[in-house]
């Protein structure tokens, strides 16, 4: 069968919107309920908003004049330099007849015409599903193309609001051994660059920081620029983050936390990344700060109701305890595979 791929031009919105029904029906059929559509607007800004941390390319694949697969192609521009990250989709009525394939042909040859040689890639499935993804179509299809499985995550939900008798407890239990740091908690846009900037040199460790399995990462740069404009892309895309810090005396980060909000769907909030820097360990600061960030969101009474989801590292059995504590359950798997070739010439 043969597949006509091209890039799209994310300024139609109707080769976005073919694109996105492609990304949203697989990711539906393959997590169900866990699954976490994206919205056409959020898309649609995220997609045309000029961004100096990524180049992303999107491929749509039509057949017959019907899209049925849709592919992605994210490249850092900052750090990470040698790395892309890839997505394949195809509709589950036209899978097994080499459509992912010529997908996947289509991404890593755009990834080695942009000088990346490691190849970064995530696939999901069910929680009762196995750990390793065996079985899956994500895995099977990766490794057969030469994808090694380096991590496996756990998606788990809790149903806001969590109660506030078991956040205060564990608030109180980080209060007692948190010593002289400080949290701070907002929402929107960092309040001053010079925090930003502390925030940023933690921050941009998680990726490496965090359980990284059998995967190579390289730390992300710490760019204040980046990062304000960044904030301003989530501002258009009506999200709304909520960040909590913890201030060591001399006024730097040493922990962090980040929720997502958003506004144009009312079914979901985000977890993002919790950090406690290396220096500030052993001071129960990321439940601290993760705590404190959830109570002043549920504080505005604004998101009863709503699925909060947060992944973790299956391996990480610290944050996992204190999730389950919180009426985390979990929902969903995924893989993080990676592959690394040599570039001709
Ligand atoms: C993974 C996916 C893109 C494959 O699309 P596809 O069009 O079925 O892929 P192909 O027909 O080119 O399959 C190529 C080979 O991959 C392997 N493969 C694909 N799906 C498989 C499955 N469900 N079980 C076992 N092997 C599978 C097989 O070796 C297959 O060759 P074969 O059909 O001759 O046995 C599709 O199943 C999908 O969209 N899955 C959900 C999203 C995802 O996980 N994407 C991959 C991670 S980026």
């Amino acid at each position: 069968m043969t597949m006509k791929v091209w890039e799209i031009d994310v300024f139609d919105d109707d080769q976005l919107r073919a694109w996105l029904d492609v990304v949203n029906t697989v990711d539906l059929f393959e997590r169900g309920d866990a699954s976490t559509p994206w919205t056409f607007p959020e898309l649609a800004v995220g997609a045309r908003e000029p961004s100096k941390g990524w180049r992303t390319v999107r491929l749509s694949g039509s057949v017959d004049g019907v899209v049925v697969a849709a592919g992605q192609v994210q490249m850092p521009l900052l750090d990470n330099l040698s790395s892309a990250e890839v997505e394949v989709n195809v509709l589950p009525e036209h899978r097994r007849q080499g459509l992912g394939t010529a997908m996947l042909e289509a991404c890593e040859a755009i990834a080695k015409e942009h000088g990346r040689s490691r190849f970064d890639a995530m696939c999901a499935w069910p929680y009762d599903g196995p750990a390793d993804g065996a079985g899956t179509s994500g895995v099977e299809f990766a490794q057969r193309y030469g994808y090694e499985f380096g991590l496996g995550d756990v998606q788990r939900e809790v149903t806001l609001p969590v109660d506030e008798a078991v956040l205060a407890e564990l608030a109180a239990e980080a209060a007692a051994a948190a010593g002289d740091y400080e949290l701070r908690t907002w929402s929107g846009p960092f309040p001053d660059d010079e925090l930003l900037l502390s925030y940023l040199e933690v921050a941009s460790k998680l990726i490496t920081e965090a359980p990284t399995g059998d995967l190579d990462y390289e730390d992300e740069a710490v760019d204040v620029e980046a990062h304000r404009m960044h904030e301003e892309v989530v501002a258009k895309q009506g999200r709304l983050k909520f960040t909590t810090v913890a201030l060591a005396p001399d006024g730097s980060v040493a922990a962090y936390t980040d929720l997502m909000a958003p506004t144009h769907q009312t079914t979901h909030v985000y977890q993002w990344g919790t950090l406690a820097s290396r220096a500030h360990r052993g001071h129960r600061l990321g439940l601290a700060v993760k705590i404190a960030n959830l109570q002043a969101l549920q504080a505005t009474g604004a998101y009863d109701g709503r699925r909060l989801v947060t992944w973790n590292a299956e391996v990480n059995e610290h944050m996992i305890g204190i999730n389950e504590r919180m009426g985390f359950r979990p929902v969903a798997r995924a893989g993080e595979l990676q592959k690394k070739i040599e570039l001709d010439g």
